[in-house]
């Protein structure tokens, strides 16, 4: 794999993926690579293609359960100032995949642009938030966007326009491809409109939500017509725990990580609580966090 030599890069072998999770879970990344630019990218997807090598991308690993195993293979992170970049035309404004969702809301307000204001609270970077269509209850960012860039696994980009994206509840047609940047429709509004919004959606996630531990969001989907959380609550399941993953006592379709919780605690946990919903009111839920196994 001499090809590694040519990349400008971060490259980490044996990384900890509980480094990049915000559930601070997962075994290690057999390579880890923090490509330096598009050129580094290409290569990356070009030699893994070739060679067969699996590859994964991960954003700021919000959503996200790593098995404790690892992945033997490479996982990328585009966390280079290159892929972290953020301009503002008349209109629009363009973000790189790599863009946290917290700077995303930061450069917008002082620019005093609104639109972003709902994704207050959400760990996840622009790339992440668009491949998942990232949102509330009430807005979805794919309300935002207007066209996405992207590269394939053969190394080919193209732009996409938000018509010709499937966004669905926590899931899209980005999948498969590597998001690279993408320009969203914001407008204008005085700086105090935006941080009263912002306030509020960070007051509504701090009372209802529990935020102080390690915690990947939300884990199930909620049914159609329903919250996950609800019933959960309902089979009296908060408090329950396998190892340190606990269902929380004030959100209960959050698991938190109350120290050295392991994926196969939560996945024993989240097996139970399935089980225990399907018995309950006959509902399958299903993950909304990603599981890589
Ligand atoms: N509820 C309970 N017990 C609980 C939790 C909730 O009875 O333990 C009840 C609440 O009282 C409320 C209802 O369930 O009446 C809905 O709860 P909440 O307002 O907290 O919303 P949610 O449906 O549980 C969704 C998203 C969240 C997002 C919030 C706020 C999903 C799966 N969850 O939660 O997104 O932050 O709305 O907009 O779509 C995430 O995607 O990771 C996430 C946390």
């Amino acid at each position: 794999m001499n090809w590694f030599k040519n990349l400008k890069g971060k490259i980490r072998f044996n990384e900890p993926l509980s480094k990049h999770t915000t559930f601070k879970i997962g075994g290690p990344a057999k390579i880890f690579i923090e490509p330096y630019n598009l050129n580094d990218l290409k290569l990356l997807l070009r030699k893994t293609k070739k060679d067969k090598i699996p590859l994964k991308v991960i954003g700021s690993g919000s959503n996200l359960l790593v098995s404790d195993r690892g992945i033997d293979g490479i996982v990328i992170k585009l966390s280079s100032p290159y892929f972290r970049k953020i301009k503002f035309y008349s209109g629009f404004l363009e973000a790189g995949a790599g863009v946290s969702l917290p700077d995303l809301i930061k450069r917008t307000t002082a620019l005093n642009l609104s639109g972003c204001e709902f994704l207050t609270g959400i760990p996840g970077t622009v790339g992440a938030a668009l491949v998942m269509n990232a949102g509330t209850k009430d807005r979805e960012i794919k309300e935002l966007v207007k066209d996405v860039t992207v590269i394939d696994y053969n190394g080919k980009m193209r732009t996409l326009d938000e018509k010709n994206i499937k966004f669905d509840y926590r899931n899209s047609s980005l999948s498969k491809y590597v998001v690279l940047n993408t320009r969203l429709r914001l407008i204008k509004k005085s700086k105090n409109e935006i941080l009263n919004k912002i306030r509020l959606y960070r007051n509504y996630r701090n009372s209802t939500q529990d935020l102080s531990h390690h915690n990947a969001g939300c884990i199930f989907k909620n049914p159609l017509k329903s919250s996950s959380g609800r019933l959960i609550d309902e089979c009296g399941l908060k408090g329950e725990h396998f190892g340190d993953a606990w269902v929380s006592y004030k959100h209960a379709n959050f698991i938190i990580n109350k120290d050295k919780a392991r994926a196969a605690d939560v996945l024993k946990l989240m097996d139970y609580i399935k089980q225990k919903v399907k018995q309950k009111f006959n509902i399958a839920l299903e993950p909304e966090i990603k599981i890589w196994q």
